[in-house]
């Protein structure tokens, strides 16, 4: 129970692995605040945590693309209580397009939910979690914010960003006992990725290049999640933890 006590946010945690690590964390004693826009999809895991743990989990819809939304959204649940752990997860990205044909709104739509959304969101949480004096926040990025990605350089610049942020945040943090990090899930197997797993030959394609030759679960970048939540990783600030199967070390 690496989280009892513990009143931990997550974002985008309707679906895939935001739920999932909404139930791990329940699951390991923490009060648990999911967001997402999906209000019967919340509701539908409210329930089935409190049904197993006890009245823990509450959420929020908020459309986190929306600062004026997020800043109502985020300043209640700043205002209800403290915030011991924050997950940024909402994210995601829906097309691929070169670089050269890039137009200005689709670039602007995912910068809005793979970056700005961090930025808002933290802003709000950070000086109630810095006056507490303690405080974990998870940044969730990707494999694609550690490489280059043909027809994606808007989702990898997006995520790249999102790992800088990490790190700039943890160094203005540190001092208030603060810890920041980001976690970079690889291939996993969510409805973000379900239009590769229709396709046999994106599918094979996907899979020749993972190392351990399968898509990750929602639930082991939970339990990665879990770790940087929890004290287990104490003296963690700053870092970019991977779980992708082998991908990023691949020649
Ligand atoms: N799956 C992968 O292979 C993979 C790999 C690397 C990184 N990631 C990253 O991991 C995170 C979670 O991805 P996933 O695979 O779990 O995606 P997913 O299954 O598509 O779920 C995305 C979640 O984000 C929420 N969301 C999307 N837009 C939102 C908005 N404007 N406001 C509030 N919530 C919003 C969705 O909820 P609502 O629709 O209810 O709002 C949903 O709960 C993302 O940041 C993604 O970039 C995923």
């Amino acid at each position: 129970m690496q989280l009892t006590g513990r009143r931990t946010v997550i974002t985008g945690a309707s679906r895939g692995i935001g739920r999932a690590m909404a139930l791990e964390f329940a699951k390991a004693g923490a009060t648990v605040v999911a967001v997402a826009r999906d209000a019967d999809r919340l509701a539908a895991l409210v329930e089935e945590i409190n049904s197993e743990q006890g009245p823990v989990a509450t959420f929020h819809t908020c459309d986190v693309t929306d600062p004026e939304e997020v800043d109502r959204v985020f300043g209640q649940i700043v205002e209800d209580g403290p915030v011991d752990v924050l997950v940024n997860n909402a994210g995601g990205n829906t097309f691929s397009v070169p670089l050269v044909s890039m137009r200005a709104d689709g670039w602007a739509k995912v910068q809005r939910l793979n970056v700005e959304s961090v930025v808002w969101i933290t802003q709000r949480v950070l000086p109630a979690m810095v006056a507490a004096g303690r405080g974990s926040v998870i940044n969730v990025s990707s494999v694609a914010g550690l490489q280059g990605v043909p027809l994606m350089s808007h989702y990898s610049a997006a995520k790249a960003a999102v790992i800088s942020i990490t790190q700039s945040v943890a160094l203005e943090t540190a001092y208030a006992g603060i810890r920041v990090n980001a976690l970079v899930p690889g291939w996993i197997e969510t409805d973000l990725t379900g239009h590769l797993r229709a396709s046999g030959d994106a599918e094979a394609a996907i899979l020749s290049r993972v190392p351990m030759q399968r898509w990750g679960t929602a639930a082991e970048i939970a339990k990665a999640a879990l770790f940087l939540a929890s004290d287990d990783s104490s003296f963690m600030t700053g870092q970019v933890l991977v779980v992708d199967g082998g991908i990023s070390v691949m020649p």
